[in-house]
């Protein structure tokens, strides 16, 4: 009798994995990218930018001007270091983890630009 009840939970879980996967796109849509970036400077603006303020050094050191990969700055905010918090996903989900890293490299590009841009 447990077993049943075991198999029915289990079936319960597997289908409800599989409802809310159907609804995703098998690609990522071209232009979601800017809400995903205007959600990230959400979080940057509520998590970072009081110490490393719109990228630039403040109490941290900058990162909008030097190519930090993806991964590292994921570890750095999962992690923190020295006197940097680290931000667990109760916090920073996954998801706004994402879009925050793709907000930090407009802000790096916007940077280049500007450097490019300057006489
Ligand atoms: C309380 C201040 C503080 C806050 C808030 C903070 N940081 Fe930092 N951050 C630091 C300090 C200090 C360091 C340098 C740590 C070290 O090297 O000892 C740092 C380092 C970093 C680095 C590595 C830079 C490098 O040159 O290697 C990245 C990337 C970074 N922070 C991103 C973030 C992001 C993204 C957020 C928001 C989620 C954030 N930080 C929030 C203080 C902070």
């Amino acid at each position: 009798m447990k077993i049943l009840l075991y198999t029915i939970l289990i079936c319960l879980f597997l289908i409800a994995c599989g409802t809310a996967k159907r609804g995703e796109p098998a690609y990522a849509p071209v232009h979601a990218s800017e809400p995903a970036i205007a959600q990230g400077q959400v979080v940057f603006n509520t998590f970072c930018t009081k110490c490393h303020p719109g990228g630039e050094a403040g109490l941290g050191p900058s990162f909008n001007d030097k190519p930090l990969p993806g991964f590292l700055m994921r570890f750095q905010i999962r992690n923190g270091l020295g006197v940097m918090p680290a931000f667990k996903e109760e916090v920073i989900s996954d998801n706004d983890l994402d879009n925050l890293i793709a907000y930090i490299k407009t802000l790096r590009k916007a940077k280049n630009d500007k450097a490019v841009q300057a006489p």
